[in-house]
């Protein structure tokens, strides 16, 4: 579970701010944000099945939202992110 805490970290530095700590999708930033920040502990995102879907979304963003594409995020971290949305 490793990667889980690993992810756990790198939500937290990157992620929580729009998202929230919990990922329910209740982050200081999410005011004003059209659409809202994905609440990312309901289905599809947590679970396991969509783990490439998450991944992909996470390295690329999505095109005309607020949700960034993170190139500067090695595979490894995203895939740390992604065992951390994922159970
Ligand atoms: C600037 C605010 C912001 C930050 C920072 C941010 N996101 Fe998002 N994210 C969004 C928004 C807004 C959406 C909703 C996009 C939509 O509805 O299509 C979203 C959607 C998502 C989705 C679901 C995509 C979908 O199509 O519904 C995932 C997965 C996700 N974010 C993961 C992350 C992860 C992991 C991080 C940190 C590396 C992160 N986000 C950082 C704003 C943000």
């Amino acid at each position: 579970m490793a990667a889980r805490k690993a992810g756990a970290a790198i939500f937290a530095a990157h992620c929580a701010l729009c998202h929230g700590d919990d990922a329910d999708g209740r982050g200081r930033r999410r005011e004003g944000l059209n659409p809202p920040p994905a609440d990312l502990t309901l289905p599809p995102w947590s679970e396991s099945a969509h783990a490439a879907g998450t991944f992909r979304v996470i390295r690329r963003g999505v095109a005309r939202t607020p949700m960034p594409a993170w190139p500067m995020l090695t595979d490894e971290q995203i895939w740390d992110l992604v065992a951390y949305l994922t159970r």
